[in-house]
């Protein structure tokens, strides 16, 4: 089929979009279509310029990429490994991130709060000091301080395999300055010293699939690691300990910015009286809240 036949990039994305179409596979892991998981996979392969998306596309690919390609997009039929972890690429609030297997993948609607400069709902220039509980890649941390240079992150994971992947990707950021990475359980390590970590805001993505959710997830989420979804039963295990402990690093006009995804019933079930404001996002995703520091202290208090 190859053959001498010309191949452009455009022409090679229509083909793997449609083999993609025909395949058993699932988009969810930074495109929702056939279309975009095809030009994703072939512009991260080629290592392709986003920016130039117009002439990229009537460029010529030669049959040692075409082949490259091929294999990349068979690999990722047979096997559902994301295209992410194929190419070892994702892309976040407009920035790039090295990612594999040891982080998630990034996805969450908080990236549309970053490059909205968080409006309407937070002067985020008031906001100096950020705590990302849960960092995994480092794309949230990252993201922020990429975007608000005044800002100093904390950025706090579990998993020291996660925790190296987001020293990678702070390094190719040169963020090292502003973005700290701290091993902990949640707050643990910072309990000792309260006094030396207080946030203005805590910003976290945290494991919130509840189980029967996790039994239901199609192959390609088995492919990422089960402590950045998997939260108990019902999803809240990470969330009660974020609700509980979260004030005693808020600083006076702190705010606490939490995604819980589909979580978001049950949370309101267990939490009848915490005031959630529920972000709203224009390009998709739900789930995400906003409390404020005096909404914790005065839940705290009363329960
Ligand atoms: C949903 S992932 C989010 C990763 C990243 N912030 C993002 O948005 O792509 C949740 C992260 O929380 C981390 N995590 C899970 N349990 C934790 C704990 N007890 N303490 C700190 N981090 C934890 C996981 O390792 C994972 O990196």
């Amino acid at each position: 089929m190859k053959g001498q036949a010309m191949h452009t990039i455009e022409s090679v994305i229509k083909r793997i979009a449609e083999q993609f179409h025909e395949a058993d596979i699932a988009f969810a892991h930074g495109t929702d279509n056939a279309v975009d998981e095809a030009a994703y996979l072939v512009f991260g392969a080629l290592n392709l310029d986003h920016d130039n998306a117009a002439e990229a596309y009537q460029m010529n690919v030669n049959e040692l990429n075409v082949d490259i390609i091929d294999k990349l997009v068979e690999q990722r039929i047979k096997t559902k490994l994301p295209v992410a972890y194929l190419i070892n690429q994702a892309w976040f609030a407009g920035l790039q991130f090295f990612v594999d297997q040891r982080v998630l993948i990034p996805r969450s609607p908080i990236a549309e709060l970053i490059n909205n400069q968080f409006n309407p709902w937070l002067d985020i220039n008031s906001k100096q000091y950020v705590l990302d509980l849960g960092t995994g890649s480092g794309c949230i941390a990252i993201a922020m301080a990429a975007h608000f240079p005044n800002m100093k992150v904390d950025a706090i994971d579990y998993s020291q395999a996660a925790l190296e992947v987001a020293a990678m990707n702070i390094q190719r950021h040169h963020l090292s300055e502003r973005v700290r990475l701290i091993e902990s359980d949640f707050f643990k390590k910072l309990a000792n010293n309260k006094a030396q970590y207080q946030y203005d805001l805590i910003i976290s993505n945290p494991p919130y699939v509840d189980k029967d959710e996790i039994s239901m997830m199609s192959s390609e989420f088995h492919h990422e690691p089960l402590i950045g979804l998997a939260s108990g039963d019902d999803g809240l295990d990470a969330v009660n300990v974020i609700i509980k402990e979260s004030s005693d690093y808020l600083s006076k006009d702190g705010v606490l910015i939490v995604e819980v995804g589909n979580s978001q019933w049950a949370l309101e079930e267990k939490y009848p009286n915490l005031p959630f404001i529920w972000i709203e996002f224009e390009m998709g995703g739900n789930g995400v809240f906003l409390l404020t520091k005096e909404d914790l202290d005065h839940h705290n208090e009363t329960s």
